[in-house]
């Protein structure tokens, strides 16, 4: 808390934030959503052996501490120290509870209490014998990526056709170049909409459309901070320096369609040569229903690996429906299997890594990150780009907290900005209060809107993933 920005944090307790109704509808929500998934996996588990029994009643166990956590949250109840399931971070988290006080759910820091609500539901998973390593939001992950086919496939086909190019044309033309970048880095950021968190508000059809190229053009315009022209620049000027080695790092946010496209940005980056490594890094736990676990990589690869069982196996629901996925076409198994092939050889000759930290789902800001992480920090610095995906990893850079939205980003960032050693880029939809960077009158302008929360105190425009901000801040 010492290292956190010194403004009033985000509350459950302020009803024109957005904490307010996302602890009060969306927690529970994600909490029945997660009784269901056990409930559904406790259903299916053979009755045989002991070892079943035991997973079974462990199941059920689970159940309830879930049916319990939800109770407590919706009735505004303290939040209780974390069970230790041996991890390190369990103390950081009980450390800061304490010094918090009595903290009640639905009046309290919504960063601190929204990171919290996942470690916690985490510990009646790793603290089981049968359950350890279950991650509760598998199947929305999954099902996600599997609607996302059409917008997977259109990529794929604009991917193959983009690195074949790359790599046949020794030359490359700079504008062209520079436009590609963008147009990877906009198919980053717009992915991101899709985050799973936001289904109970978007339905699928709503995702194809968000997912399709002409909505993103549309979209261009709902990019309110856009400094992709520095960032490329920056690194275009490395390039041309023939500096040996260029690593740029991805803090990932959401897996599906979202990790497919920063395998899309990650691989052009490579290809172009504005890289020559990245380093990708997903959570360590199942985290705000949606986000990157080294599961989901691999599960990614597999399924692009057999894209025809993939793709084509009917989803429950789909059998609930009646409905058989139409065929994929042959072209589209070789664009897939393009992709396949390229991200398999880029990740087995050590050009795509995959490094997990238990920092990124810590309780509080990235404020803390160089007192609390300078081993984390030290390695990013080894990078000349870290690039910081979705709304979560942006709440926690600027730290959650009240700033006046003309507040420069480089300055919101605190330790991580100017002078910190790392060049920090977020693409970042909007899906909570906090936001900087903008222009005098933005802000004024966008609540005037249609629901974008007009004189109530409620900064609703910046809640729905309608709108984004690219920032970045140079560090060296
Ligand atoms: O908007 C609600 C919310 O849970 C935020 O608390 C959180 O920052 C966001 O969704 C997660 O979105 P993303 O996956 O883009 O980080
Ligand atoms: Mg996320």
């Amino acid at each position: 808390m010492d290292h956190d920005p010194k403004l009033p944090p985000y509350s459950t307790g302020d009803p024109t934030s957005f904490a307010y109704s996302t602890s009060r509808e969306r927690w529970p929500i994600i909490i029945t959503q997660a009784i269901d998934d056990v409930y559904r996996t406790v259903g299916s588990l053979p009755d045989n052996s002991d070892e079943d029994k035991q997973k079974q009643a462990e199941g059920k166990k689970i159940l309830g501490e879930l049916a319990k956590l939800k109770y407590e949250l919706q009735h505004n109840r303290a939040l209780t120290p974390l069970r230790d399931d041996g991890f390190d971070d369990v103390k950081v988290y009980n450390d800061e509870l304490a010094r918090r006080g009595n903290l009640t759910w639905l009046d309290g820091p919504w960063l601190f209490i929204e990171c919290y609500l996942f470690r916690r539901m985490s510990t009646y998973f790793t603290t089981s014998q049968h359950w350890k390593t279950y991650d509760v939001f598998a199947r929305q992950k999954i099902k996600s990526f599997r609607s996302s086919r059409a917008a997977v496939l259109e990529l794929a086909a604009r991917y193959r056709e983009l690195i074949t190019q790359l790599q046949q044309s020794k030359t490359h033309d700079a504008e062209a170049e520079r436009l590609l970048f963008a147009e990877m880095c906009d198919v980053c950021l717009w992915g991101n909409a899709s985050d799973l968190s936001l289904l109970l508000v978007l339905t699928y059809d709503t995702i194809s459309q968000i997912q399709g190229s002409e909505a993103r053009r549309a979209a261009e315009k709902n990019i309110l901070v856009n400094d992709l022209p520095q960032v490329y620049e920056h690194l275009k000027s490395l390039k041309d320096q023939k500096i040996a080695e260029r690593r740029v790092d991805i803090v990932l946010d959401n897996a599906g369609f979202e990790l497919f496209v920063d395998l899309v940005l990650a691989g052009y980056l490579l290809a172009s040569g504005l890289a020559t490594h990245v380093v990708l890094h997903p959570k360590s736990i199942p985290w705000f229903v949606s986000d990157v676990l080294s599961t989901d990589f691999a599960a990614l690869l597999n399924a692009l690996a057999s894209p025809r069982a993939f793709f084509e196996t009917p989803s429950d629901e789909d059998q609930l429906r009646g409905v058989t996925p139409a065929p994929l076409e042959e072209d589209h198994v070789a664009q897939l299997d393009f992709l396949f092939a390229d991200w398999s050889r880029q990740h087995a000759e050590g050009r795509l890594v995959l490094r997990p930290n238990r920092a990124w789902t810590g309780p509080g800001s990235f404020w803390r990150l160089p007192a609390e992480q300078p081993e984390l920090v030290e390695d990013l610095k080894q990078g000349v780009l870290t690039i910081f995906k979705g709304d979560l990893n942006y709440r926690k850079l600027v730290g959650d907290v009240a700033w006046d939205p003309t507040t420069p980003f480089s300055e919101a960032l605190g330790p991580l900005g100017p002078g910190s050693g790392l060049n920090i880029l977020t693409l970042r939809t909007c899906k909570a209060d906090v936001v900087v960077g903008l222009k005098p009158g933005e802000d004024e302008e966008l609540r005037k809107t249609e629901g974008g929360g007009g004189d109530t105190g409620a900064r609703k425009w910046a809640w729905n993933g309608k709108w984004a901000v690219v920032s970045f801040s140079r560090g060296t």
